[in-house]
């Protein structure tokens, strides 16, 4: 039995003629750019997280972009990215001609507290929190730090559709928050998109504006925008998963507490902790070991494929090397690059898989 690490055509077992219906019937209707179905998924998605405004834009990265560029930071200021996140959350940051300050993480892979009361300055004028893996950042403290500062919080949320801190969904403690829909997310369209979300009007109309030519109505350019749109066929997709995801993320998290009670004690495995009150939409399940590579080579050995979130720490990059190598070095986010390792998780996977997973694993250490 091979296990993949991921296998998308199984999420949509049992809906896909629902889903075949709407890219039928949007072509049909010619209804590519702007529609009903994209206007029903930013209203469906705003509700579903409890907050006002939800703009569709083209995926997440520009999701980033334009919430950055939308909250008018001051010229040649600091924004604190986590050291350990996919390369668009500081992409962004540059994108907008700001300044990259990387902050370390702590054992639940977010933001380190300790490191980001050491991070903030004068200079600061924004913080990006990641819930990374789908695991909420401790929110409140970085609330907390942040408070009376004047620095403006971005949630990135590409990989935490649907987790929850205080039972409150993480996309609606920030000034604004962005998601990423690309097709293996949680929540992911059949190509790329993403949207922006907050609670703020002034700022959805200006992140709209940014997204659209610069302008509120056709043909009147206010600023200098961009074009970037959430199609309706990828909404129309996304309004039909939506209906899903509380199911998924509740199978995601039964899989992750199998994982965890199998692998408990297990060599040297160690956890990614979850903050109290949180819950994590487990996107990534990831384990920590010294003997990573020869894990993941001994399970591919064995028909299971893993991956890594991620090889390099965003320090250690060569776009960011020259500037923040020296301090990025002594960071958690460098020390367990080697040890970080995903184990399959999602959909495609069931109780027998699991327990070869975590077999496979024992095998390996006893060996
Ligand atoms: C944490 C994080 N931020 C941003 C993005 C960018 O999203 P997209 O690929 O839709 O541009 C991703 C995508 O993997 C991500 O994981």
């Amino acid at each position: 039995m091979k296990i993949s690490f991921l296998d998308l055509k199984k999420q949509i077992n049992g809906f896909d003629k629902k889903i075949f219906n709407s890219i039928k019937k949007n072509i049909i209707n010619s209804a590519f750019v702007g529609g009903k179905d994209l206007i029903d998924f930013q209203k469906k998605f705003s509700k579903y997280l409890n907050v006002k405004f939800c703009l569709g834009v083209a995926n997440g990265t520009d999701a980033l972009e334009i919430a950055i560029r939308s909250l008018s930071l001051k010229k040649n200021s600091e924004v604190i990215v986590p050291a350990n996140t996919w390369i668009s959350t500081a992409e962004a940051v540059i994108n907008n001609n700001l300044n990259v300050k990387f902050v370390d993480i702590d054992e639940t892979h977010n933001i380190c507290i300790k490191d980001l009361k050491k991070k903030i300055s004068k200079k600061t004028s924004a913080i990006i929190i990641v819930h990374l893996f789908g695991n909420p950042a401790n929110i409140n403290q970085i609330k907390k730090l942040s408070k009376n500062k004047s620095i403006k919080l971005i949630e990135d949320c590409a990989q935490s559709h649907g987790s929850e801190y205080n039972k409150k969904k993480t996309g609606t403690f920030g000034d604004i928050s962005t998601f990423s829909f690309f097709p293996s997310k949680n929540l992911g369209c059949f190509g790329d998109g993403g949207c922006i979300v907050t609670n703020k009007k002034s700022l959805f109309l200006k992140a709209k504006k940014i997204a659209n030519h610069g302008g509120l109505k056709k043909n009147n350019h206010l600023i200098v925008g961009r074009n970037s749109r959430l199609d309706n066929i990828q909404a129309g997709i996304l309004n039909i998963k939506l209906n899903y995801l509380d199911k998924w993320i509740n199978l995601r998290e039964k899989q992750a507490k199998f994982y965890r009670y199998n692998l408990n004690g297990v060599g040297d495995i160690r956890f990614v902790k979850q903050i109290e009150n949180s819950k994590s939409s487990n996107h990534l399940f990831v384990i920590k070991t010294s003997k990573r590579n020869e894990l993941k080579e001994y399970l591919l050995r064995n028909g299971i494929s893993t991956a890594i979130h991620y090889p390099s720490p965003l320090p250690e990059l060569p776009v960011f090397r020259k500037k923040h190598k020296s301090y990025g070095i002594k960071m958690n986010a460098t020390r367990w690059k080697n040890s970080i390792i995903s184990l399959p998780i999602g959909e495609h996977m069931d109780t027998l898989k699991l327990k070869k997973v975590c077999l496979c694993i024992k095998s390996f250490f006893d060996a």
